[in-house]
């Protein structure tokens, strides 16, 4: 078992029967779907939610019913990657492109659990380019206004295009090298006109589970 199955398979254990969960996106959220189906499969019940459409896809793989977010009245447990996690457990997200949705189940979410590999734990976040979520429209104009926060902007390409999220929009990786000031950030970034999200995941998280290559967690709560 390697660091991020080992942060997974600790964290789905507080999925208890009857529980409405939500599905994070990215490498580690991967294996926690995995053994949330082992333990669907040995007759565990639960409804599910997922941060994006492949997350939902991968699920339903191997065999866990998703169902769509406003279906369901509230959420008992979200479980989901970082890029990076600092020491008051605010974060970083959005290096698979999913911050939106991933944060809208997040804000949704009684508790929230981010796992990851220990490596993800940083003193200051912001040496992980921050990706924000902006309309296609203007764009150019939406990332000279980033750029005035202190930050060297790039727009994210996948397969030589331009990346496009669930929503439809672009993902702009904001290089800012440090962000003493998460919350006052998040703000900032998202006052400015065609920004839809930031990555920043400031006082979300109930609880992270860092895991290492020992098979071994540990867990701030
Ligand atoms: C996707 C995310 C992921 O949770 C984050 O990028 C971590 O991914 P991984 O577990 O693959 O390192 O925010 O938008």
């Amino acid at each position: 078992m390697d660091a991020k199955q080992a942060a997974a398979h600790k964290a789905v254990e507080y999925i208890k029967d009857g529980m409405v969960v939500g599905l994070g996106t990215g490498s580690t959220a991967y294996w926690a779907i995995q053994y949330l189906a082992e333990r669907v499969k040995q007759g565990l019940r639960v409804t599910t939610v997922a941060t994006s459409a492949e997350t939902e896809k991968i699920a339903r793989e191997c065999g866990i019913v998703v169902e769509e977010i406003d279906s369901v009245g509230s959420i008992d447990i979200d479980i989901d990657g970082a890029d990076e996690i600092d020491a008051g457990m605010n974060l970083v997200k959005g290096g698979g492109g999913a911050l939106l949705r991933e944060k809208i189940v997040a804000a949704a979410s009684r508790e929230f659990i981010v796992i990851a590999g220990g490596n993800k734990r940083v003193d200051t976040l912001g040496k992980f380019p921050l990706p924000v979520e902006v309309i296609p429209f203007g764009w150019k104009h939406t990332a000279k206004q980033l750029a005035a926060l202190g930050c060297t902007p790039s727009l994210r390409k996948k397969d030589g295009q331009n990346f496009i999220t669930d929503s439809g929009n672009y993902i702009i990786d904001c290089h800012f090298g440090s962000i003493p000031e998460p919350a006052t950030l998040q703000q900032q970034i998202n006052n400015i006109a065609g920004v839809v999200e930031n990555g920043l995941f400031v006082k979300m998280a109930t609880r992270v589970v860092l895991g290492y290559d020992d098979g071994t967690t540990k867990e701030f709560f």
